[in-house]
């Protein structure tokens, strides 16, 4: 058992934590709206912090998983972030999607105070976070990987090590440019079936066991031709890590036209 803290119970965080409470670990909490780390602590039977410094103090491996870059760094820097809590030899792994560059600056600040940080960011949507099935890419250092890799588990299918900090992020980018793309692709063949006034059920069986099939097919077509969309993964979101892949991209001099036109959709 291992004492860990969760900061940032949305969709993703709220689950995953409570996975982590599951497979034993003492959990504590931290939410900017008070009223679901109280819901969490009341369901999963751990405590929840007032703040992000509280929910660390005392932690061996404190979790993030907020919006975006800088909501990241207002929960971990600063006077009442967790890292402020954290003690020596202690490891901060963060499941949000974020830049690469925030993960390099987060690691080089926190080494600074003997603290390790692992950027992590997961794959697998609401449904993989509610069944604990995510998959998990990181970047960091091998020793602290290999302590935080068996509690990382208790959310997760697969943790693969992918380099040095930043890895993780730049992994979760090529994942997302290569959905975007895909999902465009899906909605069209779709539409064009529909216009077409083909059976849509029977065009995805058919199709979905040739060299169209994806997870998107496989997962999301149906629910397409029903005008279904809420699957708890924010367009904005999608948008968010879309701009990080494109800035990514004008620094390492990747071109990608079709992810900058699915980002203008
Ligand atoms: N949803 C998915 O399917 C999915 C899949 C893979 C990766 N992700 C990534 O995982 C991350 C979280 O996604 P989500 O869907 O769980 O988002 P969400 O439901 O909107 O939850 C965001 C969480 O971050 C907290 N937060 C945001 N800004 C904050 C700030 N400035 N200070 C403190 N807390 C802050 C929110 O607190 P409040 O409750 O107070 O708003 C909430 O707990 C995102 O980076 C997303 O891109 C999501």
């Amino acid at each position: 058992m291992t004492k860990v803290a969760f900061i940032g119970l949305g969709v993703m965080g709220f689950p995953m934590a409570g996975h982590l409470a599951a497979a034993g670990h003492d959990v504590t909490v931290y939410n900017r709206t008070a009223s679901k780390a109280e819901d969490w602590a009341g369901k999963h039977g751990g405590k929840a912090a007032p703040t992000p410094r509280q929910a660390a103090a005392g932690a061996e491996v404190v979790f993030t998983c907020v919006g975006n870059d800088d909501d990241l760094r207002s929960v971990i820097l600063g006077e009442a972030g967790a890292f402020a809590g954290m003690a020596s030899g202690t490891i901060l792994v963060d499941n949000t999607t974020a830049s690469a560059e925030v993960a390099r600056e987060l690691a080089a600040a926190g080494a600074g105070q003997g603290i390790a940080f692992i950027d992590a960011p997961v794959s697998g949507g609401q449904a993989g976070a509610e069944n604990g099935q995510l998959t998990v890419m990181c970047g960091g250092e091998q020793a602290a990987f290999d302590r935080a890799q068996p509690v990382i588990a208790a959310f997760a299918r697969a943790v693969t090590l992918m380099g040095p900090v930043g890895a993780g992020q730049l992994t979760k980018m090529v994942n997302q440019i290569c959905i975007a793309g895909l999902i465009q692709g899906l909605a069209e063949g779709m539409t064009f079936g529909q216009k077409a006034g083909l059976d849509m059920a029977k065009v995805i069986d058919v199709i979905g066991k040739g060299a169209a099939q994806s997870w998107q097919m496989d997962n999301r077509a149906q629910t397409m031709c029903q005008g279904k969309f809420d699957f708890g993964f924010a367009v904005d979101w999608m948008r968010k890590d879309l701009g990080i892949c494109l800035a990514e991209a004008r620094s390492n001099g990747a071109r990608l036209p079709v992810t900058a036109l699915v980002d203008q959709f």
